[in-house]
């Protein structure tokens, strides 16, 4: 479906194109002045510097070619040279119905579809899912629905990190306390036994304790570093211990991310790659894309435009070891193939924005040594940090990293409090205050620019009023509730009343109009933050609308019919909108 704003701007080009203008000038923006007109044109502005005429002078020429249209209330010329123009509410009404017909409400599929992998997981085995992994899964998640809806194909990857320093660690630490186990016996040549030898909060206690120690004692990281280098060489009682280490954390880690409604497609793990290290390395030596420096394997990866000093992508450690850069590399490599036999056309990587000059990096890498094609598009959305209200990273009271559950519950907790003289049974309540209480993380987060760092903020995240997921949730369940009240729908009307609307109403369906438009933006800048944006207008908007009109009473039954469709237009967008959020609602709060 042509969107509005397309439409004019045909109509627009058209019109300086009659007059003897160049076409270009015909674009269209959202008006500015939304108590002058809705649609703007500041074309004639430009183009008189091009044509040496009187800016007005063009646009009341432009205006005059334009004669009647039936889209519009009004076109005019206003000084120095503005079209100002107001849509005729029928039109516009007559658009928005034509929208709920329609597969994604008009939303056209991108005409250049890609095949996309988003690896937005990245948590660590052996450490529980905390605050900071938040950010990557729920703006990832959301990035991955909203390129879905536009008609990208699209794969999320876990990428869990379960290949570095913290198995080296923990099977040192275990080493430590339990020396008889028959994975440090390097003779052994039976079979490892099925049960672990710890679960998974023994495993959660060791690493931050081994970690601390390694900190303070140099043979402790030496004898580490040793352990993930044996690892890394198959060393058969190491290898049985990491598939204890990887089944134990894994199960724990999938159910937190299901309970944050994270859904990846694939729990691709760093240790994947290693298949593809020996060839990956030997390729680069023997093209001479990697070279030796200090005993170390690197490939030179500065710029001569670079501003900033970029250090080499290092390869291999002087003692063989491969590091983080060398699996995301070979990662690469999977990833190519993910969609095969096609080629995978972009990688999305979103991670702290810390690891901001890493991925600079291995994506200049990457290119260098030809892992991915010229056209590959490789993204990094480097996250911001998620502070608590002293401006620092978030952290539990007592000033550690917080567990995502916790978290979780405690949002959850806060809302059933909100929630605690509504006459509503006691499970129904703990599930309606889980959605909302997720929504309120999700929405404080999403929100906000991906980049930008910003603050934990319990009372305002779960409010009810303002800009806030709950308040989006809120919306809906008044919806649903004023739909259940009609109890039987009358059919969707399809054409609109040519009568005279009132600005509430107006403004919604403007709102609703500019659905498309809005979607495209946020697909284009993978910005789920102007999807929120959105929401919130149209959640405002609705508002507005509901309090200024009777809808359930209204005698008037073609007007009623009308509203009732454009109230399930506004109720299934908000739906689709929220979903793009991995939001849900509840059918009361
Ligand atoms: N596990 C890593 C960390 O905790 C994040 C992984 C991000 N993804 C990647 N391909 N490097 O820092």
């Amino acid at each position: 479906m042509k969107k509005i704003i397309t439409r004019i701007t045909e109509l627009m080009s058209a019109a300086f194109a009659d007059c003897g203008y160049d076409a270009s000038y015909g674009t269209v923006t959202v008006s500015n002045r939304p108590d002058l007109c809705q649609y703007q044109c500041n074309g004639a502005m430009a183009a008189a510097k091009q044509y040496r005429k009187a800016p007005i002078a063009i646009a009341n020429e432009v205006v005059a070619a334009l004669g009647e249209q039936e889209m519009f209330a009004s076109c005019v010329a206003v000084a120095p040279g503005f079209i100002n123009i107001t849509l005729c509410e029928k039109y516009l009404a007559d658009y928005v119905l034509a929208m709920g017909r329609e597969e994604h409400f008009g939303v056209e599929p991108d005409k250049n579809p890609r095949k996309i992998v988003i690896d937005y997981g990245g948590a660590n085995v052996a450490k529980p899912l905390h605050v900071g992994h938040m950010r990557p899964a729920v703006i990832g998640e959301s990035v991955k629905r909203i390129l879905r809806y536009v008609g990208h194909r699209v794969i999320g990857d876990a990428h869990l990190g379960d290949w570095g320093t913290p198995i080296g660690l923990i099977i040192t630490e275990l080493k430590v306390r339990q020396p008889d186990l028959v994975y440090f016996d390097p003779d052994y040549t039976g079979e490892y036994p099925k049960e672990p030898p710890f679960d998974v909060s023994a495993l959660e206690e060791i690493y931050p304790y081994a970690s601390k120690w390694s900190k303070e004692h140099e043979d402790y990281r030496e004898e580490s570093r040793k352990a993930i280098l044996d690892l890394q060489q198959g060393r058969r009682g190491y290898m049985a211990l990491w598939e204890h280490i990887m089944r134990v954390s894994m199960e724990d880690l999938k159910k937190n991310y299901d309970n944050l409604g994270t859904d990846f497609d694939i729990w691709g793990k760093e240790s994947d790659a290693q298949k593809h290290i020996p060839a990956m390395i030997q390729g680069m030596k023997d093209n001479g894309y990697a070279h030796i420096s200090d005993g170390a394997l690197v490939v030179d990866v500065k710029e001569e435009t670079d501003t900033k000093e970029v250090p080499p992508c290092m390869l291999l450690k002087s003692d063989g070891a491969t590091l983080y850069n060398t699996t995301d590399l070979a990662t690469i490599i999977e990833r190519m193939q993910l969609f095969a036999p096609e080629q995978t056309d972009q990688i999305i990587y979103v991670v702290d924005k810390r690891q901001d000059l890493y991925f600079d990096q291995i994506f200049r890498c990457a290119r260098k040594t030809k892992l991915v094609n010229p056209d590959t598009i490789l993204t990094f959305i480097g996250n911001g940090t998620m502070n608590g209200q002293d401006g620092k990273p978030f952290k539990t009271r007592e000033g550690g990293v917080m567990r995502l559950e916790v978290l979780i519950n405690n949002v959850a907790e806060e809302v059933m409090r909100k929630m605690a003289d509504r006459d509503i049974p006691e499970e129904e309540k703990r599930e309606i205050a889980r959605k909302v209480g997720l929504a309120a993380l999700k929405y404080g987060d999403l929100s906000n620019q991906a980049t930008k760092d910003y603050i934990f903020d319990m009372e305002r995240f779960t409010s009810f009023e303002g800009n806030t997921g709950p308040y989006i949730l809120y919306t809906m369940v008044r919806i649903k509730s004023i739909l259940a009240k009609l109890g039987e729908l009358p059919a969707a009307a399809t054409t609109a009343g040519d009568r005279e609307r009132g600005a509430e109403e107006t403004n919604l369906l403007l709102t609703l109009a500019r659905f498309a438009e809005m979607i495209e933006k946020a697909a284009a800048e993978l910005a789920p933050h102007r999807v929120c944006q959105y929401l919130f207008e149209l959640a405002d908007n609705f508002n507005g609308f509901y309090h200024a009109n009777k809808i359930v009473s209204e005698p008037d039954e073609g007007k009623r019919n009308e509203w009732i469709t454009v109230l399930q237009i506004v109720l299934a967008i908000l739906t689709d909108g929220i979903t793009m959020l991995g939001m849900e609602a509840p059918d009361r709060m």
